[in-house]
């Protein structure tokens, strides 16, 4: 065997532009400082800190005990695909055959599907920002270009249809929209969806759009899925899942519904690449879509109350940027006035800097907004105690004001 030569390199190259997730990141540091016994608050997870409702569990144990414990069809049960057909039915008006839906590991696991079947090397795909950090990095795997397109925190970081219609060009493939969104805490209504598909009506453009938080939002805001909307069904791949309202986020159980070329591309994708999702989970799964649904409106009222706690907290604190959130269970304020300020010798450069010393000085874990593309913020997740979450937002405030 000849040896490897010093330009060679075990890894590919569509890896140039992958990174390892931020969110990631400050989970571990908070988790490895917690490990040495320092009271660290953590308002950095993307996930409810309620449990999985016990009528689900007691679905998963069920399936366990009956040895449903083995592969499933690579699309996921039938019983699952139709319970989803009828949620989809039921809280968005929407028909789908059980054939069109494709049960993932997660809706994570849908959106890369989606892009590996729509993007092809040198396509652009539009994600407004701030966006979800895994966008990016999974239209750079199938060789796709992102296109960001701002959405400003002075809109309540609702995207813009002008601001849209400025970045299509001939070369855009797709988009992913997010609503609720995360991390802003965004949720469009029903006019602002269809003016943003007014826009996209007449280009060659696919829609991906994540549904994950649909319900979680506030003050009794609708949610409107872009699938909703005349003529854009059959281009758009509505995904969506169990991880966030039904606390299910280590099930691993998310879908995508969309025309049936779709639906088929990215079974023939997921086939090869996983096979099915968690045969446990997708039984669990089953029970959360179809159950007992009143775990998700106690659920909100916390996020609800929570986000009002934090609301109250940073509007007081100067200098910070507020929109109020609509929906999921993050604020995301606007801290770049005190970037520059001084804390003993050190200054604060940025959003990464900021969140390192909040976690080191104050021990509160919160994301940077660069890990969002948007360098001016930080994600505040509010899924945590309200006791937690008020103490951890003080210490934040605190921190701030003693910056000079
Ligand atoms: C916007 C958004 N989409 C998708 C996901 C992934 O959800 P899942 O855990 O079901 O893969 C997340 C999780 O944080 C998210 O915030």
């Amino acid at each position: 065997m000849e040896a490897l030569t010093e330009v060679f390199t075990p890894l590919s190259d569509r890896l140039k532009n992958v990174s390892v997730s931020l969110t990631l990141k400050i989970v571990e540091r908070a988790k490895a400082l917690k490990a040495e016994g320092v009271d660290v608050i953590s308002l950095s997870v993307g996930e409810p800190d309620h449990n999985t409702p016990e009528h689900v569990k007691r679905a998963g144990i069920a399936a366990i005990e009956s040895n449903f414990t083995r592969y499933t069809a690579a699309a996921g049960i039938l019983e699952l695909r139709k319970a989803i057909c009828e949620k989809l039915k039921r809280d968005n008006s929407l028909d789908y055959s059980p054939s069109q839906i494709v049960v993932s590991n997660g809706a994570k696991h849908a959106i890369a599907n989606a892009i590996q079947a729509i993007v092809n090397p040198g396509d652009e795909v539009i994600i407004p920002e701030p966006c979800w950090l895994s966008y990016p990095d999974l239209v750079h795997l199938a060789g796709g270009i992102p296109v960001y397109v701002e959405s400003r925190i002075e809109h309540g970081f609702h995207l813009q249809p002008d601001d849209l219609a400025r970045v299509l060009t001939p070369k855009t493939k797709a988009i992913i929209l997010n609503t609720p969104c995360n991390p802003t805490g965004a949720v469009l209504s029903r006019p602002e969806v269809e003016a943003l598909c007014e826009v996209l009506y007449d280009h060659n453009v696919m829609i991906i759009s994540d549904e994950i938080y649909e319900h979680l939002r506030f003050d009794g805001r609708e949610h409107y899925s872009f699938a909703q909307v005349d003529g854009m069904k059959d281009r758009t791949v509505l995904v969506n899942g169990v991880s966030k309202c039904y606390a299910m986020t280590g099930w691993r159980i998310g879908y995508s519904a969309s025309s049936d070329l779709l639906s088929d591309a990215m079974l023939r994708i997921q086939s090869q690449m996983t096979s099915s999702a968690c045969s446990i989970s997708q039984k669990a799964a089953c029970e959360g879509i179809q159950g007992d649904q009143s775990s998700v409106p106690a659920m909100l009222k916390d996020f609800s109350r929570r986000r009002h706690i934090c609301y109250d907290i940073l509007s007081k604190c100067k200098g910070v940027k507020l929109s109020m959130p609509e929906g999921a269970f993050y604020i995301f304020p606007d801290v770049s006035a005190f970037y520059g300020k001084r804390i003993g010798d050190a200054v604060i450069k940025d959003s990464v800097d900021l969140a390192e010393h909040l976690i080191t000085a104050c021990h509160v874990a919160v994301v940077p907004g660069a890990a969002f593309r948007a360098p001016h913020c930080i994600r505040i997740s509010y899924a945590n105690s309200d006791e937690k979450v008020r103490e951890g937002v003080n210490r934040i405030c605190d921190f701030l004001n003693s910056l000079r």
